[in-house]
């Protein structure tokens, strides 16, 4: 087992477990009223049967919605508020997400809001919620118009990982949250390449969370530091929107670090030897090579993204492994530089 105190504006702790056997424990030191146990379907199904058992004495009401991202809308915010209300919860009462970050985001946002705020506990189980949304207080749903275009900041009050729920996790989701794990390498050297390729799940979570604690405490409002956390993003989100979604997020945050790899050679001057370093920790996970898009196909879905007023952009680069920099550059140098 191992344990992380967070201090943020609510100071909680992140507990990692090999299974939820431990969970009622952690659960009672911080919180005794009801709670709304939130999955996915899928999740319901793997994940019911043992919470319910870990969770013996407590008193539960369960809801279960379709799995995937359109799960994270004004809708289902509503549609989960209602039930709180129809179930009578009060103010002493409480959230608990079973689920990734789908229903983690739609279930904090709903704690930050119910009689405005109420506890809120997260179970990760896939491993990009567990290296990454389940820590920090971000929470939001989906307009059409865009993603995560509502939510608030709202930490909460114990993130419980239990590790086995790993076992079930499909490949192509591991790669998905290995593309984060590997964006967190890439941010502090505290996580290393070798860890990368040793695998150690409980390892990996901790030191990522670690790395994500730093940078919450410094900026958890996202003013400045925390901006770094999106290594390999504007490129990603560029490649998972031309691409269909047909890829995974995390496969896309590859892709983007691969791109802000060359980025980065450009914009420091480096030699092939540099670049190269560089190459080996992005490829420490052997992920799944998807075609690269063209400068033009990258820089036309960027400017639509990011709703470009200037012809200027916040950047993440890599100047060493372990240091990375938020750098202005026009868009044009993005252009030449891809
Ligand atoms: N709040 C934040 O800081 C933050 C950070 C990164 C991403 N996000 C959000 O997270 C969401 C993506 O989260 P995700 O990648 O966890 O996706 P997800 O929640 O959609 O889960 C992926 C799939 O895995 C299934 N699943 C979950 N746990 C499982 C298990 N243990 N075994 C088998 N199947 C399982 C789910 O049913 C789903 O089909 C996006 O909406 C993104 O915007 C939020």
């Amino acid at each position: 087992m191992k344990v992380i105190n967070v201090n943020a504006s609510r100071k909680y702790q992140v507990v990692i477990q090999d299974d939820f056997s431990g969970l009622k424990e952690r659960v009672a030191e911080v919180f005794k009223g009801k709670l709304a146990v939130v999955y996915d379907d899928n999740t319901q199904r793997l994940f019911s049967d043992q919470i319910k058992t870990a969770l013996s004495g407590f008193e539960l009401c369960e809801i279960t919605f379709p799995h995937g991202e359109n799960t994270k809308s004004l809708e289902n915010f509503g549609r989960l508020l209602s039930f709180l209300a129809q179930n009578g919860f009060t103010r002493k009462d409480g959230i608990l997400a079973v689920g990734g970050g789908v229903i983690g985001d739609l279930c904090g946002f709903v704690a930050s809001s119910y009689m405005r705020g109420i506890t809120y506990i997260s179970c990760p189980t896939t491993l990009l919620s567990m290296v990454d949304s389940s820590v920090g207080g971000k929470t939001a749903v989906n307009l059409p118009q865009g993603k995560n275009l509502v939510g608030a900041f709202y930490q909460p009050s114990l993130v419980y990982v239990a590790i086995s729920c790993l076992n079930s996790l499909p490949q192509r989701e591991i790669e998905c949250g290995m593309g984060e794990v590997v964006k967190y390498a890439f941010l502090d050297c505290s996580l290393k390449k070798e860890d990368i390729i040793r695998r150690d799940y409980q390892d990996i979570i901790y030191k990522c969370l670690q790395i994500k604690r730093k940078f919450v405490e410094e900026d958890e409002f996202d003013k400045g530091e925390r901006a770094k956390l999106n290594l390999g993003h504007t490129i990603g989100h560029a490649v998972e929107s031309l691409e269909d979604f047909n890829y995974s997020h995390g496969l896309c945050v590859f892709n983007g670090i691969d791109h802000i790899i060359d980025l980065s050679v450009d914009f420091y001057g480096y030699n092939e030897e540099k670049r190269q370093e560089l190459l080996s920790l992005l490829n420490a996970y052997p992920y799944t090579k998807i075609k690269r898009r063209t400068a033009s196909e990258l820089i036309e879905k960027i400017k639509v993204d990011k709703k470009a007023e200037s012809d200027l952009i916040n950047i993440v680069l890599i100047k060493e492994i372990g240091n990375t920099q938020v750098v202005k550059i026009p868009l044009q140098k993005l252009k030449e530089s891809l």
